[in-house]
C-alpha cells in the first residue's frame, strides 16, 4: 500500500504521469469515475483551510464518492500522537487508535498538521503525519504537515505546465516575503521539489537566517542534477526576480526566531522591503503564491491583480491534481 506523504517517495517520472493525469481530468479527456465512484474519504485537520478541504470534497463529489471532515479539537477529540506518554491532559484520544478507526470507516485518509514552530528539528521529524501512517490501514493523503504539502506542490507544477509548457530548462525562482507572523515551510519546500522535479533551474531568495530545511534541499540539489539544471540560493532578491521565467512567493520563519516572537517580528519589519510588487516580475514571468495571501504585506494589490499572476489557476488545479492522486491511490 502506498501513501502520499512526500514528493520524494515518488520519482520525477511518476510525478509527472500525475501531472499528466490531472490534465487529462481537466480537459475531460478522462474521468476518475471507476476510481472515486462509492469511495469514502475522511479528512482530518489540526489546522484550518479553504481550498484543501474544498478542493478534496469537490474532487470525490465531482467522481461520485464522498468525503468526511473533521476538524480536532472541534467537532472531534484532540488527538495525541507521542507514544508511552501518560495522557492526563487535554488530548482525549490516540493516534494509534484514531488511525486504524478512520481507516475502516472509508477507503482513504488525508491529514493536515501544521509545523509547531517550537523546535526545528522537531518539526523535522513530522512526527503526527508519521504516526498517522504507522496505524492506518488505508492510504494516507498528507494534506500539509510539518515539512511539505505535496498537494500544494504537484498543482504547482501543473499550473507551471499549463502556462509555460514544458518547463524543463526553465528558471524558477522561490522568493520569500515577509509577513506578520511566523509560518511553516511546508510550501516552500513543495513549490522548490516541485519545480526540480520538473527540470527547471532552482533559484532561492531569502535574508540570511531563513535557511529551509537541508534535507529538502539535498533532494532538490539531486533531482537537479539528474535533470543537468542549477539550484542557487542567494540572500539578493532583486537581482534574481526579474529574470524568472517563475516567481514563487512565499513566507516563512526563521529558525533562529522560532519561540521569539519580538525578534521574528522585528526581522520581518527589517525586510518589509521584500514585498513583491510589479517591479519585481520580468515581461512574461508567471507570479505564483499558494494562498492565503496578505495584500500589500506579502505581495501589493498591483502584482495580485496583474495578469501575470495566476494564483486562482494554481487554487483550481489542486482539485485536479489531487483528483489524480486519489485514483492513483485508489488504482493501487
Ligand atoms: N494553499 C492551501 O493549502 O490553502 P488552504 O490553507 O486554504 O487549504
Amino acid at each position: 500500500m502506498r501513501h502520499w506523504l512526500s514528493m520524494g517517495d515518488y520519482d520525477p517520472a511518476e510525478l509527472a504521469a500525475l501531472v499528466r493525469d490531472a490534465c487529462a481530468l481537466k480537459s475531460g479527456r478522462s474521468s476518475a469515475q471507476d476510481a472515486i465512484g462509492d469511495r469514502i474519504l475522511t479528512m482530518v485537520f489540526f489546522n484550518p483551510s479553504l481550498r484543501t478541504r474544498t478542493s478534496f470534497e469537490s474532487a470525490m463529489l465531482r467522481f461520485g464518492g464522498h468525503a468526511i471532515c473533521l476538524n480536532v479539537g472541534g467537532d472531534a477529540w484532540k488527538l495525541e500522537h507521542r507514544d508511552g506518554v501518560v495522557m492526563d491532559g487535554d488530548f482525549a484520544e490516540h493516534v494509534r487508535e484514531a488511525s486504524p478507526v478512520l481507516s475502516r470507516y472509508g477507503d482513504l485518509l488525508a491529514v493536515r498538521t501544521f509545523a509547531r514552530l517550537h523546535d526545528a528539528r522537531e518539526d523535522a521529524q513530522d512526527a503526527v503525519i508519521r504516526s498517522f501512517a504507522q496505524y492506518a490501514t488505508v492510504p494516507l493523503i498528507n494534506m500539509e504537515s510539518a515539512v511539505e504539502h505535496p498537494c500544494q506542490g504537484l498543482a504547482d507544477w501543473m499550473t507551471v505546465q499549463e502556462k509555460l509548457g514544458d518547463p524543463r530548462g526553465k528558471r524558477f525562482v522561490l522568493s520569500w516575503a515577509p509577513h506578520v507572523k511566523p509560518l511553516p515551510m511546508a510550501v516552500p519546500h513543495s513549490a522548490i521539489l516541485a519545480a526540480a522535479g520538473a527540470g527547471m533551474h532552482v533559484t532561492i531568495a531569502h535574508p540570511p537566517g531563513y535557511d529551509l530545511n537541508a534535507g529538502v534541499l539535498d533532494r532538490v540539489s539531486a533531482w537537479c542534477a539528474d535533470a543537468g539544471t542549477q539550484v542557487d540560493v542567494t540572500t539578493e532578491q532583486r537581482a534574481v526576480c526579474r529574470d524568472a521565467d517563475v516567481l514563487y512567493v512565499k513566507s516563512w520563519g526563521a529558525t533562529q526566531h522560532y519561540n521569539d516572537a519580538p525578534a521574528q517580528t522585528e526581522s520581518f519589519a527589517r525586510h518589509s522591503d521584500w514585498t513583491v510588487g510589479t517591479d519585481h516580475l520580468g515581461r512574461n514571468a508567471l507570479l505564483m503564491h499558494c494562498l492565503p495571501v496578505r495584500r500589500n504585506v506579502v505581495i501589493t494589490d498591483a502584482a495580485l491583480d496583474d495578469t501575470r499572476c495566476v494564483v486562482v489557476d494554481q487554487a483550481e488545479n489542486r482539485l485536479w491534481t489531487q483528483a489524480a492522486i486519489i485514483q492513483r491511490l485508489l488504482n493501487g
